[in-house]
């Protein structure tokens, strides 16, 4: 299976590895249904089930010819970004994880950080594969092989919250996952989360934040917006079942 042979789509192994059916992305330039019945008979030759589009938020035409072959937007995909205050202070309630391996906080802490991922959110989406990646997600992040740094509140019983971190491009700090525990949210955990990090970044060199999240996860763009976060990007994300 190449992307030749594919064309319009580009074939995704660890996502096909890790979920266990064909996996592809949408690579082809215009979008229409002449396109869609292209890419549709050779994923399928392929053996591929799933297709990730990825659209600007302003391309009608595409999102019509995609909602006629059944899919499903599933995520208003949103980058905020923020300069970031060299004299962020650290604040003193969060720690640097330094475990080996997730505890059984954490691990739930990374599940609650998907709440609207669009892995639990689209409905044909087998519930293990969202399992399997946001569990791979904290595992690797707390082996330092997809981040630089997990930071943590402690609580009674385990993690109050997390967030995981990464620089990228030498100046850029990015948040990959971020959550506080059902009970200890609205007491200013997130906040304080957000500012460690910001903090941690600040003491790498950055001079920029950034974090992806759901535009329609509310709470997330609560804590960002008032954070003093703004939308540097969005995108459409659909999922395409082939055959369904
Ligand atoms: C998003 C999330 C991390 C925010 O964490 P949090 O600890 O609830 O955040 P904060 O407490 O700092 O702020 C949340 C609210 O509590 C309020 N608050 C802050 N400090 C407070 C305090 N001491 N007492 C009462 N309320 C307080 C804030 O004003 C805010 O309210 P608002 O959003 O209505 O304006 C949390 O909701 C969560 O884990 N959600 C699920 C996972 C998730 O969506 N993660 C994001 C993935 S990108």
């Amino acid at each position: 299976m190449t992307d030749l042979e594919l064309g319009l789509l580009e074939p995704l192994p660890w996502d096909t590895e890790n979920f266990g059916f064909g996996v592809a992305r949408w690579t082809g330039g215009e979008l229409d249904a002449t396109a869609l019945r292209a890419a549709e008979q050779s994923g399928r030759t392929a053996g591929i089930r799933l297709v990730y589009v990825n659209l600007r938020p302003d391309q009608p035409a595409a999102e019509r010819a995609l909602e006629q072959v059944g899919a499903t937007l599933v995520d208003r995909k949103t980058n905020f970004a923020k300069a970031l205050d060299p004299a962020t202070r650290w604040p003193a309630e969060v720690q640097e994880f330094a475990g080996a391996a997730p505890t059984a906080a954490l691990v739930e802490l990374a599940l609650a950080s998907g709440v609207r991922s669009r892995y639990l959110v689209d409905p044909k989406m087998p519930r293990a594969c969202f399992e399997t990646l946001y569990r791979l997600w904290i595992a690797r992040s707390v082996a330092r092989q997809i981040a630089d740094t997990v930071l943590v509140v402690p609580g009674a019983a385990g993690e109050d919250g997390m967030v995981t971190l990464k620089v990228e491009d030498g100046h850029v700090a990015r948040i990959g996952l971020i959550a506080v525990s059902a009970g200890c949210r609205g007491q200013g955990v997130g906040g304080k989360l957000l500012r460690a990090a910001e903090a941690w970044a600040v003491g790498r060199g950055c001079d920029r934040m950034e974090v992806i999240t759901q535009g329609d996860n509310q709470q997330a763009v609560a804590l960002y917006t008032r954070g003093g976060y703004t939308v540097d990007w969005t995108k459409h994300v659909w999922h395409w079942w082939l055959g369904q």
